[in-house]
């Protein structure tokens, strides 16, 4: 619904505003509360020379740029999680993919083989990729954290803050054009808001310009049968948006 702004309202301030606003819903903001937007860090004005309107970097290039990321990632101390990990899980799968899946941080038997979502909730992963006619080696996939949580605890706010810089260099240098936010901690981390899972499945966001469709994570369809009915619609609507995406 379009608001009309009141008449005392100073227009030499409206493109400003705009500027502002648009900026905000890049980051996800589509809800504006007073912490959204001293939480939303310092206002940029769009760059002109967007990733999209330059030259299409190659693959070869990108994934050479991860792979130097990567090794900057498997000597990291910044938290306490490098005392307990077996390996840092960094991310898997083609640097030149229009999709990204995100999950939340590695478990048991990703902290053991080095790889995301390996484990029961990344075979179901794997198969529903399947049914929508992605291969997993096709799509690229990650974790907020890279490296496991003792007991496969939720990640600590400090462990996501030090950590959060690997995730936004993935994204940065594979430009996807669809993320896939498995679960609640990926979602609130993409979208900058502690609304719950099942607010945010259903609404349409972005993240620096990337649509972001928001689903349960796969663990949490094994524990709850219950949610593989409307999880199938989410990823249904993820292959007609991949159909529908140059
Ligand atoms: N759960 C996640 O969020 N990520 C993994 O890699 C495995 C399980």
């Amino acid at each position: 619904m379009k608001k009309e702004l009141p008449s005392s309202f100073p227009q030499e301030i409206l493109p400003d505003l705009i500027s502002y606003l648009k900026h905000l819903e890049g980051k996800g903001i589509r809800s504006l509360y007073l912490d959204d937007i001293e939480e939303s860090g310092p206002f940029e004005q769009p760059s002109s020379t967007s990733a999209e309107g330059g030259e299409p970097v190659p693959v070869t290039a990108i994934r050479k740029d991860l792979a130097e990321l990567e090794e900057g990632v498997r000597a990291c101390t910044d938290c306490p999680l490098h005392e307990t990990r077996t390996q840092v899980v960094f991310g898997v799968g083609n640097p030149g993919t229009k999709v990204m899946f995100i999950g939340e941080a590695p478990g048991r038997d990703e902290d053991l083989q080095g790889e995301p979502f390996v484990g029961r909730a990344g075979q179901l992963l794997t198969k529903i990729l399947e049914a929508i006619d992605q291969k997993r080696e096709n799509v690229y996939i990650t974790n907020i954290l890279k490296c496991r949580p003792p007991d496969n605890r939720d990640p600590q706010e400090s462990e996501v803050r030090c950590c959060e810089k690997y995730l936004i260099s993935q994204i940065e240098l594979i430009q996807p054009k669809l993320i896939c936010a498995l679960g609640r901690i990926a979602a609130q981390w993409l979208l900058q808001t502690k609304a719950p899972l099942g607010t945010l499945r259903t609404g349409e966001y972005y993240y620096q310009g990337i649509r972001v469709l928001v689903t349960y994570h796969p663990a949490a369809l094994l524990r709850n049968p219950q949610f593989k009915r409307p999880a199938w619609e989410d990823f249904k609507k993820l292959k007609a948006m991949l159909e529908a995406s140059p």
